[in-house]
């Protein structure tokens, strides 16, 4: 029996990249380096020693693309600003060739009617701010507000959709605690100090985005995954929802709420990490926003594990199905975690900002058959159907990724892209699921 699966007409569509995932052009027209760039050329850091020198080439195939984009036939598509491109310096002067390529990029969707959706901070950090501290210094929240008011300057009167900052937890934690990602520490501390210092940076933004673009909207991407608890007693389900609370209350209570969640404060004071909170912090941080981002990708059964890490939780994976990265499948999640955050945090319209799967089809015979990758987005855009059905205000969707790209410390091996990427000639050949994806957006439906 086939099922038909449609959307409301006023869903919007989109796909998304990152700077410094496709650009590259890293040395070129006054760039100057980011976390990410030393980051990845220190050895040992991502794998077989990929770095984003040349990426997907993007700075100087940006034509190309907005092609693939207009015949993808989206609404939306979700870029980021590379800093250190339009702020060599982290501070102060703007470089004119690297606010040229972002105004050409601007104008060349306009042109074609492709709505940009500007994200602020996708993990590009300038190197010369790291040397100071990066984002553990409170001060760089002062030089991402003035580098968020330059963009909202520049290019607020024809960019109306804005996001702060992509998955602090990763900027946070997975990069400062976890030491996975640039720039690279293990300290549970400065993953505090980080993730707070990036909440005030984002408050500080959308204070200043009202009054330059006041009829724009903004927000911020947090990513999520679900815990579902593996039996109905109370351990796992504690266990689960203290998990959870890492990435979604530390990082939501905050600005919905005014307040970070207690029980996770006294954890990290356990392990000796403080938070630190300046007086009127939290009122910056809980500026109303437009809408909310969410990213999401995976999810699993959690057991309560006494001896396992900072959460005492173990993830078990529902059955054995997986991408390409290891992650396990769990399209269930994505429609319990949106009616949870719906539940919790009230009426704040929702984009889902990245969802998406890694797969890596190779070109055969000119086309890339990656039916795994529809077979995800079908499952997953199912649970988003039922979410909005179920009252979560939903108002776009905006898969990851347009292009194959730098996946950050798995480097090029894996691939999200609905378009594939040869990165010895740059060369760009849509996959099936591109094709799957044009039809779904036209439609507004599609069948399973
Ligand atoms: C999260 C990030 O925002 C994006 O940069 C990354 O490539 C995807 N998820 C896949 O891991």
């Amino acid at each position: 029996m086939t099922i038909t699966i449609q959307f409301p007409d006023t869903l919007k569509w989109g796909a998304a990249t990152a700077s410094y995932q496709i650009e590259g052009a890293a040395h070129k027209d006054g760039r100057t380096p980011s976390i990410w760039d030393t980051f990845a050329h220190a050895p040992g850091n991502v794998k077989n020693g990929d770095h984003g020198d040349e990426a997907c080439d993007s700075y100087h195939r940006y034509k190309e693309d907005v092609q693939h984009l207009k015949d993808l036939g989206v609404d939306l598509y979700r870029f980021s600003i590379s800093w250190s491109r339009v702020i060599p310096q982290g501070t102060g002067d703007l470089n004119p060739n690297g606010v040229a390529y972002y105004r050409n990029l601007i104008d060349e969707l306009l042109e074609n009617g492709i709505e940009p959706m500007i994200t602020l901070y996708h993990w590009d950090l300038p190197q010369v701010l790291q040397e100071d501290g990066g984002w553990e210094n409170r001060s760089t929240t002062d030089a991402f507000h003035d580098y968020a008011v330059a963009m909202f300057n520049e290019f607020g009167d024809r960019v109306k959709k804005w996001i702060t900052i992509n998955e602090p937890w990763c900027a946070s934690f997975l990069s400062n605690y976890l030491g996975i990602h640039a720039p690279g520490k293990t300290d549970l501390q400065a993953g505090v100090d980080v993730a707070h210092h990036l909440l005030l940076a984002h408050g500080k933004a959308v204070q200043s985005f009202r009054e330059l673009v006041p009829d724009g909207e903004i927000g911020y991407a947090p990513n999520v995954d679900w815990l579902q608890p593996y039996t109905p007693t109370e351990a796992d389900k504690k266990a689960c929802e203290r998990s959870m609370m890492w990435k979604k209350e530390w990082f939501m209570d905050p600005v919905f709420k005014g307040s970070y969640p207690d029980e996770l404060v006294q954890l990290f004071e356990e392990h000796q990490a403080f938070l630190k909170v300046e007086e009127g912090d939290l009122d910056v941080i809980s500026q109303p926003i437009d809408f909310m981002g969410i990213n999401y990708y995976s999810g699993s059964l959690g057991r309560y594990q006494e001896n396992d890490g900072l959460f005492q939780v173990e993830e078990v994976p529902l059955d054995e199905r997986r991408t390409d990265i290891g992650w396990p499948i769990y399209a269930d999640g994505f429609y319990r975690v949106l009616t949870n955050i719906h539940e919790t945090y009230g009426e704040v319209p929702i984009y889902i900002t990245e969802n998406g799967a890694c797969y890596n089809h190779e070109v055969e015979n000119g086309t890339v058959n990656d039916q795994e990758r529809i077979d995800y987005l079908k499952q997953h855009l199912t649970s988003l159907q039922r979410a909005i059905q179920a009252g979560v205000p939903i108002k776009g969707y905006i898969v990851w990724s347009l292009l194959d790209n730098f996946e950050w410390a798995e480097g090029y091996e894996k691939r999200f892209g609905i378009i594939h990427v040869n990165f010895r000639t740059f060369e760009r050949t849509r996959k099936d699921s591109f094709y799957w994806y044009k039809q779904t957006v036209t439609n507004n439906w599609f069948e399973r």
